[in-house]
């Protein structure tokens, strides 16, 4: 690690940190908060590992004072979280709770007060209860909804905050939510999730429209995508056909709607029912966006099913050679260079300016003797991984932030707690914060960059 050239970014580059409400904030009962299709999901025996719920979580709702201030001794510039729909709206409609509001304001004063930039998403995975009893991102009014309440969110912030984020990952929504279920809301509909995909996107367009309508012109917006490269398992043309399939749902058909206004060729080819696709939408989707946010943890290895397997392809074991995380996903720093590359040589100018908006490892951490918490491995994998968004940028790739994932130790969804992604570990038993070492080291290499 020492032996790499220090970082050097630019001076206006965004440091931030990640979190989402669902994972972080507890409360679920409190203040008006309606149900989310999380609270539904955990409380189905054998869906989150262990029975794990998000009841208490890092109890964000009630300290998010004490973690602002830990947010503002990284030095970071700016704060991705999330604003929980139905803290909101709790049946995903009509008019707003007060408190739900006054939450969210207090947390967004609470940053400006520190010097830091408040960056919300709108969504990020926790549907109202409601709106999926009423079809969820199967049904074509969810997104008009999600469009309501951009707007609802942007005029009580909208004079305060200046960058906004619409979407967390449609794709691993769609996939891990609707086609396989692992996600709530547990649907397993397989490649019939295409109608989600095209909610999820039609409703991200209607948000901007919304977010635009209702902020200050010089408001920057602009989506969360995860990105990945697909790698064949083997050399084989059938693997390599594979590859190529995912990288068609995945990337493909996740931003070539959002940056070139309209759907591959391909998927009509695949037989998918692509009936969800109304005259207009396309146009509606493809709204001008001010930054096009990547989150990226590894590449995907994939691999070919046999024959007469209901799906072509499936997740392939990656290589032995690659370190693996908590999460048993390959670190391979340079799979971020390469495919920041690709989406400039692909994209071109319709790229806008890339912000890494999640970036992070799981690592099993623990307080040692002393209350010190090493995690150089966690050290490591930012490093390098800030080397391979450097080089991308020397081969002139427009990255203009990046933010770490995660803030805190938090649930991790269906894993539940044990993974730790935090610059801050987390004692669940007594809420108790503690600065992990890739904490100091992640402020220090901010400090160095002014
Ligand atoms: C991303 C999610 C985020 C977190 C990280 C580890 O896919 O956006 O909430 O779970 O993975």
């Amino acid at each position: 690690m020492t032996s790499r050239a220090p970082l050097r970014f630019p001076k206006d580059f965004i440091w931030g940190v990640s979190t989402s409400a669902y994972q972080i904030e507890g409360a679920l009962h409190e203040d008006g908060r309606g149900p989310s299709i999380w609270d539904s999901f955990c409380r189905e025996s054998g869906r989150v590992a262990r029975g794990d719920t998000a009841e208490l979580a890092c109890d964000h709702y009630h300290r998010y004072r004490e973690d602002v201030a830990l947010i503002a001794g990284l030095g970071v510039g700016a704060y991705r979280f999330s604003i929980g729909w139905s803290r909101i709206q709790p049946d995903g409609t009509g008019a707003p709770t007060r408190k739900g509001l006054e939450f969210y304001s207090r947390l967004v004063d609470e940053l400006l007060a520190h010097g830091i930039s408040p960056m919300p998403t709108l969504y990020h995975w926790d549907l109202p209860q409601a709106l999926q009893d009423a079809g969820g991102w199967l049904n074509r009014d969810t997104a008009e909804r999600f469009a309501e309440f951009a707007q609802l969110v942007a005029r009580l912030l909208g004079d305060r905050v200046p960058g906004w984020i619409t979407h967390n990952e449609t794709f691993e929504h769609t996939v891990l939510g609707h086609a396989l279920g692992t996600h709530a809301p547990g649907l397993t509909l397989g490649l019939d999730s295409f109608t989600v995909v095209h909610h999820l996107l039609l409703s991200h367009g209607k948000a901007v429209q919304a977010l635009r309508a209702n902020l200050p012109p010089d408001a920057q917006v602009g989506i969360a995508q995860s990105m990945a490269p697909a790698r064949p398992a083997t050399d084989g043309g059938e693997d390599r056909s594979a590859a190529q399939l995912l990288h068609l749902l995945h990337e493909r058909q996740h931003c070539e709607p959002l940056l070139l206004g309209r759907y591959p060729d391909e998927l009509a080819a695949l037989g998918l029912d692509l009936s969800a696709i109304r005259s207009g939408d396309l146009a509606t989707i493809a709204q001008p966006l001010d930054f096009f946010g990547i989150n990226y943890y590894n590449p995907n290895h994939v691999q070919a099913t046999p024959p007469g397997s209901p799906v072509p392809l499936m997740e392939a074991e990656a290589p032995a050679r690659y370190e693996r995380t908590e999460m048993g996903w390959p670190i391979v720093p340079e799979g971020l260079t390469e495919l920041l590359l690709d989406l400039r040589r692909r994209y071109r100018e319709k790229l806008p300016p890339v912000v890494i908006t999640e970036n992070g490892t799981a690592i099993p951490d623990a307080i040692a003797a002393g209350g010190r918490v090493d995690d150089p491995r966690r050290v490591d994998y930012l490093d390098k991984h800030l080397h391979a968004l450097r080089a991308a940028m020397d081969g002139g790739v427009d990255v203009r932030g990046y933010f770490v994932w995660s803030l805190l130790d938090n649930f991790e969804w269906a894993e539940g707690y044990r993974p730790r992604f935090g610059l801050v570990h987390v004692d669940y038993a007594n809420q108790q914060r503690t600065p992990k070492a890739s904490y100091h080291w992640y402020r220090d290499l901010i400090a160095a960059q002014r």
